[in-house]
């Protein structure tokens, strides 16, 4: 941690979480094992992301393509957000985090509504780090789906096109506050974005972990964001222009 400087912190890491069943399938377990070992890391993570003082924390939890497994594997990962609130709830409280969820929420399970709008509400007003929960999950069907919200808008009279811009329609997608990723980290090893904040992700530095997921913890997340502060974003401009260029 103390490589670390607090003022180049980025303000939003978003995490693809991949791993959970290479890792158990490494130690002969079944692939739940590994699931239930990735919400102790999720754990960790969070906690840690909190202490280093970063903005957003992005989590990919379930993709829209993830229905395609198998039913047993579905229902467990179901399963997950409850345990992990029913354990975790009191302490991300404490620290002052707020929860909020991106998402095709209508596809998800009763209990799974119940619990998210449950930690959305008893965490609304926490001005720590913001942590959002990305289930059934989609960066194409966001995109879909904030253009139809405009084009409602537009039927009903409320919205013009020459209005639109891209601050505008960002302000249509699953939660207009949650700014660009600063930095995406993914475990496992595998070079895909695989859908994830298609629009968020647009400058973003990117950054593969050989580390399976329930493996990934405090330590890793800090040599990443060590590996992150070293970097120079230059969002299409030349070193040069850059502040503090000395040419
Ligand atoms: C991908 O690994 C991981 C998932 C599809 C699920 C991720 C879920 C968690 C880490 C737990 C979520 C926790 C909460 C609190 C919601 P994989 O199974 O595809 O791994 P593999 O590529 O090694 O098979």
């Amino acid at each position: 941690m103390s490589e670390l400087s607090p003022q180049a912190m980025p303000n939003h890491v978003a995490v693809i979480m991949d791993g959970n069943g290479r890792w158990a399938e490494q130690r002969g377990l079944p692939r739940s094992d590994g699931h239930r070992a990735g919400v102790d890391a999720v754990r960790e993570i969070v906690r840690a992301a909190d202490d280093l003082g970063i903005g957003f924390l992005t989590l990919y939890a379930f993709s829209t393509e993830n229905w395609n497994r198998p039913k047993t594997e579905v229902d467990l990962l179901m399963k997950l957000p409850e345990e992990y609130f029913e354990q975790e709830l009191p302490d991300v409280i404490q620290r002052g985090c707020r929860i909020r969820s991106i998402g095709q929420r209508d596809r998800l399970p009763p209990n799974v509504r119940r619990c998210l709008d449950d930690a959305v509400t008893r965490t609304q007003d926490g001005t720590g780090l913001q942590l959002v929960f990305a289930l059934s999950y989609g960066g194409r069907g966001e995109i879909v789906e904030a253009a139809r919200r405009l084009l409602r808008e537009q039927e009903a009279g409320r919205f013009d096109a020459d209005g639109l811009d891209e601050k505008v329609f960002a302000s249509y997608l699953d939660e207009p506050e949650l700014p660009d990723v600063d930095l995406l980290i993914r475990t496992g090893g595998e070079r895909r974005v695989s859908n994830f904040l298609l629009w968020q992700i647009a400058y973003a530095e990117l950054l593969v972990s050989e580390c399976m997921w329930p493996d990934f913890g405090r330590a890793e997340l800090t040599a990443a964001l060590a590996d992150y502060q070293q970097r120079e974003r230059r969002f299409g401009k030349t070193s040069a222009q850059l502040p503090g260029a000395t040419r």
